[in-house]
């Protein structure tokens, strides 16, 4: 028996909708004066996956994060959110996404029920729902004892848990993370990624994270791409990359995606990480002067 005309619809739209494109860049570039940070940059995040933008400091993995959450313009190419033109639909890409920057984005002079109010207002959040979002946020991220201390008393995870409930204020489709684990410890790194994998289990929401930290990005990421010099250079999930590496040595162990990351960046890999140690340096120094 063939199906009718609309059950052959609905399927065609929600096979559509299972390969929606979440964020869409081809020839992405973006220059600082004769520095191309991102050089003709094409990268697809899946609507529902967890994707991990790997590479070194100085990859350009922040300036690409930047022009798809349209803090930077797109001078060349195209970046699309859900369908929405980066360029053009600034405001309508904002809303659908949640974003925690590299840099610190939390005030230790509130306390963290307070941060997470203030981005629950400038993100729009009805005045009648917000109580309740901004307590769901909190306990999603498990700081519902401590929300009415200052920030100013967190620890380095708390104070990164409470951005990730800034971000989430809002019910963001995409969730854009940028070095979500920075200068944490293990254990701190560890409960930062089991709070965001509850929440996408519950939501279903899309991740974008940037981290130069791989072991990282083999355990929590579906998919990755390996960056450098602004461009991806590799993608897959990490067991394909790691396969991958393993089937052209002719080894049995499997490699790591750091020896994947070796493999394709070849001897150009120690030289790019100049910017990196400042930059690590004061986004702990950042740290610190809150917690
Ligand atoms: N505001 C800026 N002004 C000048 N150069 C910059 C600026 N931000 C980044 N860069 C340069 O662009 C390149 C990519 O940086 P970035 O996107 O921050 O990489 P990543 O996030 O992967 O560490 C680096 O060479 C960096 O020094
Ligand atoms: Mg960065």
């Amino acid at each position: 028996m063939s199906a009718t005309p609309a059950a052959a619809a609905t399927a065609t739209a929600e096979a559509a909708a299972a390969h929606a494109e979440a964020v869409s860049c081809t020839g992405l570039t973006y220059a600082f004066g004769e520095t191309k940070a991102v050089d003709d940059l094409d990268l697809g995040v899946r609507e529902g996956e967890v994707f991990g933008l790997l590479g070194p400091n100085g990859a350009g993995k922040t300036t690409a994060i930047r022009c798809i959450t349209t803090l930077l313009p797109v001078p060349a190419g195209m970046v699309r959110v859900f369908g929405h033109d980066a360029a053009k639909e600034r405001m309508g890409v904002r809303r659908m996404l949640g974003y925690v920057p590299q840099q610190l984005s939390a005030d230790g002079g509130l306390t963290g029920r307070e941060n997470v109010a203030l981005f629950a207002r400038v993100f729009d959040v009805p005045r009648r729902e917000r109580a309740a979002r901004v307590d769901l946020a909190l306990s999603a991220v498990d700081l519902s004892d401590a929300a009415g201390r200052l920030a100013s008393t967190y620890s380095g995870g708390m104070i990164r848990r409470l951005e990730l409930a800034q971000a989430l204020v809002s019910a963001p489709r995409l969730l854009i993370l940028d070095e979500p684990t920075i200068g944490l410890d293990p254990i701190a790194r560890t409960g930062v990624w089991e709070h965001i994998n509850a929440v996408r289990e519950a939501t279903g929401m899309t991740v974008l994270v940037t981290t130069h930290y791989m072991d990282e990005a083999d355990q929590y990421c579906d998919r990755v791409g390996l960056m450098h010099r602004g461009r991806i250079r590799a993608l897959g999930t990490p067991e394909q990359l790691r396969r991958g590496l393993a089937g052209r040595k002719g080894t049995d162990t499997l490699p790591t995606l750091e020896d994947v990351f070796r493999d394709i960046a070849g001897s150009g890999l120690d030289d790019n990480t100049g910017g990196g140690f400042r930059e690590v340096r004061s986004t702990r120094r950042t740290a610190r002067r809150v917690g």
